[in-house]
């Protein structure tokens, strides 16, 4: 695996190359990385993997600073699966060499509400270095992840609108054994908050048991996932019942028709907070 620094370098590797399938990372990888990455493997040739912890998309008060950085770690596990042709791993300077201005805003009801609500400018900073991302690669196909549910969104939707020759794959969440989903931020976890951290995908596997079970009012299985993990001290921003068409809340008659919908939720145990969606 040839691991670059600077864009320069990177064109250079991929000069010539039409069909590359693209990871775009935060690093700190675990096993759900590596499976975006075997997925980009059957899609394209040669897969990219980027791993840059993209100040612009985190708060004032967000965890930029403590988010967990480990390259050299990264690479060896890279390097044992042997997905990955090219890693670019840039630094701050090389990605922003001067003061961001120009920034892809999505529109307000995609990307101002669930994660751009609680985490304002959120999605602006994801957009903005995907498109720089996907500007210095120039994949053909490139993955993410369900867990980001909103995020996978707001990037189709960016690729959809500027047209964008770039074809968007999406990888399952991958979960642990007890059901939690794999995130870098798990890190941050104590081990009595990593043993009820699970208690997030079963509350949202209950609300979809209310929802097939043939029960429609949106509020009170919202309202009913939101008061169990309060009851366990989670400090909940959201539990909503969305379409998964566009996010948008659905009436009861189409929860009764049978539209595709999606649990969405994100809360905090400690000072750590987890996200996590289920399809129904
Ligand atoms: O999902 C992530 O890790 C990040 O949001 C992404 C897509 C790499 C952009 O920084």
């Amino acid at each position: 695996m040839k691991v670059v620094h600077t864009i320069e370098e990177l064109r250079d590797q991929l000069r010539g190359q039409l069909r590359a399938a693209f990871v775009p990372t935060m690093g700190h990888l675990h096993p759900g990385h590596l499976a975006l990455m075997r997925m980009a493997r059957q899609h394209g040739d040669p897969v990219v993997a980027s791993i840059f912890v993209n100040r612009l998309q985190f708060g004032p008060n967000e965890d930029f600073d403590r988010y967990p950085r480990t390259l050299q770690d990264d690479i060896e596990k890279l390097e044992r699966e042997r997905d990955v042709y090219v890693l670019f791993a840039p630094n701050e300077s090389e990605m922003y060499p001067e003061p961001q201005s120009f920034r892809i805003q999505p529109p307000e009801d995609l990307g101002g509400i669930l994660e751009g609500h609680f985490r304002p400018g959120f999605f602006d900073g994801v957009s903005t270095v995907v498109l720089k991302l996907f500007s210095c690669v120039q994949p053909s196909v490139a993955v993410f992840g369900k867990k980001d549910y909103q995020q996978l969104m707001v990037v189709r939707s960016m690729c959809r609108q500027f047209q964008l020759p770039v074809r968007i794959l999406a990888h399952e969440t991958v979960r642990d054994t007890d059901g939690l989903a794999l995130s870098s931020r798990n890190a941050f976890l104590s081990p009595q908050e990593r043993a009820e951290a699970p208690r997030l995908y079963a509350t949202l596997q209950e609300a979809r048991a209310q929802v097939k079970a043939g029960r429609i009012d949106r509020a009170e299985i919202e309202g009913s996932a939101t008061e169990a993990l309060t009851r366990r001290g989670w400090n909940v921003d959201y539990v909503v019942l969305r379409r998964q068409r566009d996010l948008n809340a659905p009436t009861a008659e189409q929860i009764q028709q049978g539209e595709p919908l999606v649990l969405l939720t994100a809360a905090k145990l400690g000072t750590t907070r987890l996200i996590d969606n289920l399809e129904i």
